[in-house]
């Protein structure tokens, strides 16, 4: 999101953050670090270990509890329904009444002096992008970095629509009637966040 636009996502996010999310990669771009994951009986103290790439520093240990692998496996699934055209129907289901609900509260939005509205728990930030793009001040307030590091990627990294391929479902076999269900890849965004 660039500094012009009215809507603003809270929290800063530690430089060291900064790391490709395991799955997202730019299409054609050379596949990044094949990650291994071990499980173990305790989800709480079991972590994800991965060899460091050439580019990161050895310093930086990778071990990452299970428990937040598995949140950032949920995000990842989430990203979907914010961030991308196949998530349209359920975003017009639970956004769009919201949306409705603001116009019909506020009918005379002038550029002026636009009203604000804080998004609470505002998770992957497409309510909060939506309700700048009606005209307000639109602030979203999470406290999960994890959402915060997903919403920021897109709203401030995006250069240009389906920039970015997941695969949401990878990681589990769960209501997948076919290897191709699983495997699937997802264009993200479907719209420029900025623009
Ligand atoms: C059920 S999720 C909904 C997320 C988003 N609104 C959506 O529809 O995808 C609730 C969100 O609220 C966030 N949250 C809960 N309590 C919070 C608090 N006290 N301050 C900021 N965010 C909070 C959580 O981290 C989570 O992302």
């Amino acid at each position: 999101m660039t500094k012009e636009s009215p809507l603003l996502l809270l929290g800063n996010l530690p430089a060291h953050l900064k790391l490709s999310p395991i799955t997202i990669n730019r299409p054609n771009a050379p596949q990044s670090n094949p990650y291994r994951c071990y499980n173990k009986p305790n989800p709480i103290t079991a972590t994800v270990s991965s060899s460091p790439p050439d580019w990161l520093d050895s310093s930086f240990q990778l071990r990452v509890p299970l428990v937040d692998v598995d949140k950032v496996r949920c995000i990842i699934r989430n990203i979907v329904r914010d961030w991308a055209t196949e998530g349209q129907r359920e975003r017009d289901q639970c956004y769009k009444p919201i949306l409705e609900e603001l116009e019909r509260l506020f009918p005379d939005r002038c550029q002026e002096s636009p009203p604000a509205c804080l998004v609470p728990g505002a998770g992957l930030g497409r309510l909060a992008l939506e309700i700048s793009c009606l005209g307000f001040i639109s602030q979203g307030n999470e406290f999960s970095y994890y959402m915060m590091i997903c919403s920021s990627f897109i709203l401030n990294h995006t250069q240009t629509v389906a920039e970015w391929n997941i695969h949401p479902w990878i990681h589990s076999n769960c209501n997948s009637l076919s290897d191709s269900d699983q495997l699937r890849a997802v264009s993200v965004p479907d719209i420029h966040p900025a623009r």
